[in-house]
């Protein structure tokens, strides 16, 4: 059996509504920002308030012991997605909380003078946490240079590594360009170096395979509701050793085993001196049924629905001279472009009054303009459930032309 994109579709019930705006589905296309969930996530998390409510680690009765048996089993979900161990797996809110995990966790590595490598692609968040701390160790940070595809090669990570870098930190696929480091090339530099690799794997994981042992890197960051899961989930995979070594950002309930008035503390290992405070046990159990689903339809067939996407979207553009696109080359769901003198935020304004959601502007990731010459730029991003008609639809919108009025007036 094919990739069945209809029969995906009907599982997303926001797919099936009319947006309440235009009267009918929304053409989505900003899946890079959040995407949609099916409906074995949203009954998963229902089935956690009306079943099975409960805290977990903290008591000594069946409900409370059986919370304790999934969040141990969404451990056991997200190692076998991505080839590392459940004690290797902490529970955070997405990304941006595993990155300032990570960034704060490797503070007592840092003196003055050492080095933090990063790329002018980076996100914010994976750009001000390292930021901070290089503010609070006086290390330095450097950027390795992008190529034309806006990729870090291994020649420019040798050009700008040396003996004083002590973390490097990239995407693994970029949230404005889609373009791709090979990070398996990467690691070994890195290592000879005695540095320590940490990716931000928030737009590839939900994208591409991903495994942690064979890419061999340190750290792993991604986000559930990239992946079709709740919002406020995600995790921080670590080597194990690394990982205990970390400082945790956040203590309180649940992650120590003792503490007295002397101001003692004896933390848990981790990965629980990671998770202080009650976990989001709903969003964990959606993050768990979420990854299943995406396991249940191959990721490797996501990978190719996107890329054909990309490409039908690619060949139907390319022959209006009048549309600028940025990353031609990247097949990873996501498509960056602007039209000739109409400003990013016009276009998105003008595709939304057709029911068309796609994202403007420079897309957290403002160091990039430095790279791609242009402030502002429109993202259209997939997924799995997007369709060719979609493409069409947005394509069609770009170039049977209108202007920002039209936004205005249309209705
Ligand atoms: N990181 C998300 C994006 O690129 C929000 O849109």
């Amino acid at each position: 059996m094919g990739y069945d994109v209809y029969k995906i579709r009907s599982q997303f019930p926001m797919l099936n509504v009319p947006h309440f705006m235009q009267g009918k589905p929304l053409v989505y296309l900003d899946n890079a920002s959040t995407t949609f969930k099916p409906q074995c996530v949203i009954d998963a998390m229902n089935d956690y308030y009306t079943k099975w409510n409960a805290n977990s680690h903290r008591g000594d009765y069946d409900l409370l012991y059986h919370m304790d048996q999934l969040v141990l089993e969404a451990r056991k979900t997200v190692s076998k997605f991505l080839n590392c161990e459940p004690r290797e797996v902490v529970f955070t809110s997405g990304t941006t909380m595993s990155i300032n995990l990570l960034a704060n966790g490797l503070k007592h590595i840092l003196k003055p003078n050492d080095e933090i490598l990063l790329s002018e692609a980076e996100h914010a968040s994976n750009v001000l946490p390292w930021f901070n701390i290089a503010k609070q160790t006086g290390a330095n940070i450097k950027f390795i240079p992008l190529n034309n595809n806006g990729e870090v090669t291994p020649d420019n990570l040798k050009s700008t590594i040396t003996n004083k870098t002590k973390i490097v930190a990239l995407a693994h696929v970029s949230n404005v360009l889609g373009s791709e480091n090979d990070i398996k090339s990467l690691t070994p530099i890195v290592h000879e170096y005695g540095a320590i690799f940490c990716v931000d794997g928030a737009q590839s994981v939900p994208h591409l395979k991903t495994d942690f042992k064979d890419l061999d890197i340190d750290f792993l960051s991604f986000s559930g509701h990239k992946l079709c899961g709740p919002t406020g989930t995600g995790c921080l995979i670590g080597k194990y050793d690394l990982l205990n070594e970390l400082d945790p950002f956040i203590v309180g309930g649940g992650d120590n085993i003792n503490f007295d008035i002397d101001s003692s503390l004896e933390l848990l290992p981790a990965p629980e001196k990671f998770e202080a405070g009650t976990l989001n046990l709903a969003g964990i159990i959606g993050l768990k049924q979420a990854i299943e689903f995406i396991m249940s339809i191959g990721i490797d067939n996501i990978h190719n629905h996107d890329k054909e996407l990309i490409e039908y979207a690619i060949s139907r553009l390319s022959s209006y001279d009048k549309i600028i696109i940025y990353n031609a080359n990247n097949r990873n769901g996501i498509l960056t472009f602007n039209i000739k003198d109409v400003f990013a935020q016009d276009e998105a304004t003008l595709l939304n009054s057709k029911g068309i959601a796609v994202r403007s502007g420079q897309h957290c990731a403002k160091l990039l303009y430095h790279q791609i010459c242009t402030k502002a730029t429109v993202r259209l991003s997939t997924y799995l459930y997007t369709t060719k008609e979609e493409i069409d639809a947005f394509v069609d919108a770009i170039i049977n032309g209108g202007d920002i009025l039209d936004a205005y007036f249309s209705n």
